[in-house]
């Protein structure tokens, strides 16, 4: 239809992806070869009918299965120029790309080849792509903090840092004081919250981290106070539309919360947040969510406004799309 042909060919940010979350099953095989890594499942048919998630830990023992193939900074790289020519075919104009290094640093790849390689890709594209450094919430303070001193020699290679990977029983306050002097050196701050978590974790995200912006987020409609505070901040929420049916936060598209959340006055965004886990990038994720909630034209030009407005570029950069 004209809606949808016009929600795909409108340019837009994206700005929630997990790099690691965009290596298809070809790739990950391909790697294996390459570098030497054995896999589990015989055949790349085998390994994608194994996307068959019931929440988000089920994914996450998957994903990092998948990500243990990255080895060498030309790994790193192939994975991030495949994903920056899916995103210039959806018409993402602007990219902000997490990346979880303590997946790869754990099994002994150095962290500069890690973010050179992701790095070196963004520079070859002609996608606008910066890059946010998440920790692993189900690790410790301490080896976050450890992760972002070694990540500090290549402080000019990202722009902030994020939160992911298993949500419920590792609050925002766990990781207070590392935000804290992220904050001091003048890192943006994103972190994942009311995804599987209680609108507490938002409000612990919002308190206590300083977070600029809520991944997820789609929980804050079971608490209107908070709800109302989200909304008059300006508070931006990345919503993975298909990433919450395949996690069974909604049973089904039906009954997604987006159109909840964009009339509750919030700054609501679509996403692809692991693509190729998913089935679907982003421009995927705005077809299904149109297909499947009553969304209109005016609704598609807020979506793509406030992707722009809630990503971390420059303003002047910023007002050539509001
Ligand atoms: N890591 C990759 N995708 C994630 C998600 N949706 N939630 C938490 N951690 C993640
Ligand atoms: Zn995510």
């Amino acid at each position: 239809t004209q809606l949808l042909h016009i929600v795909q060919n409108m340019p837009k940010a994206e700005l929630h992806i997990h790099i690691e979350g965009s290596l298809e099953p070809e790739l990950i095989f391909a790697l294996a070869q390459r570098n030497g890594v054995p896999l589990s499942y015989p055949s790349v048919d085998a390994l994608r009918a194994a996307y068959d998630f019931h929440d988000l830990q089920s994914f996450l023992d998957i994903y990092y299965a998948g990500a243990s193939v990255l080895l060498k900074e030309q790994d790193f790289y192939d994975m991030t120029a495949a994903y920056l020519a899916k995103a210039k075919a959806d018409h993402v104009r602007h990219t902000e790309i997490f990346f979880d290094p303590q997946t790869h640093t754990a099994r002994g790849v150095p962290i500069g080849d890690v973010i050179n390689g992701i790095h070196r890709a963004c520079a070859d594209s002609d996608v606008s792509a910066t890059l946010i450094l998440c920790f692993l919430r189900h690790l410790s303070e301490e080896d976050a903090f450890a992760t972002l001193d070694a990540a500090l020699p290549y402080r000019d290679k990202f722009i902030g840092v994020g939160l992911d990977s298993s949500e419920v029983g590792h609050p925002p306050e766990k990781f207070e004081r590392v935000f804290a002097r992220c904050r001091e050196l003048g890192l943006h701050l994103v972190a994942h919250a009311g995804e599987e978590g209680p609108p507490a974790y938002i409000r612990a995200a919002l308190d206590l981290l300083h977070v600029e912006r809520i991944d997820h987020g789609v929980r804050c409609l079971e608490d209107v106070d908070l709800t109302r505070r989200i909304a008059s901040e300006k508070m931006a929420l990345t919503v993975c539309p298909l990433s919450n049916i395949k996690l069974r936060v909604f049973d089904h598209m039906r009954e997604h919360n987006l159109l909840q959340l964009l009339d509750a006055g919030l700054v609501a965004t679509v996403n692809s947040d692991d693509p190729a886990y998913f089935r679907g990038y982003v421009n995927a994720n705005y077809v299904a969510a149109f297909e499947s909630l009553p969304l209109g034209l005016q609704h598609a030009h807020q979506l793509a406004k406030n992707s722009f407005a809630a990503s971390f570029l420059p303003q002047a950069e910023k007002d050539k799309y509001l």
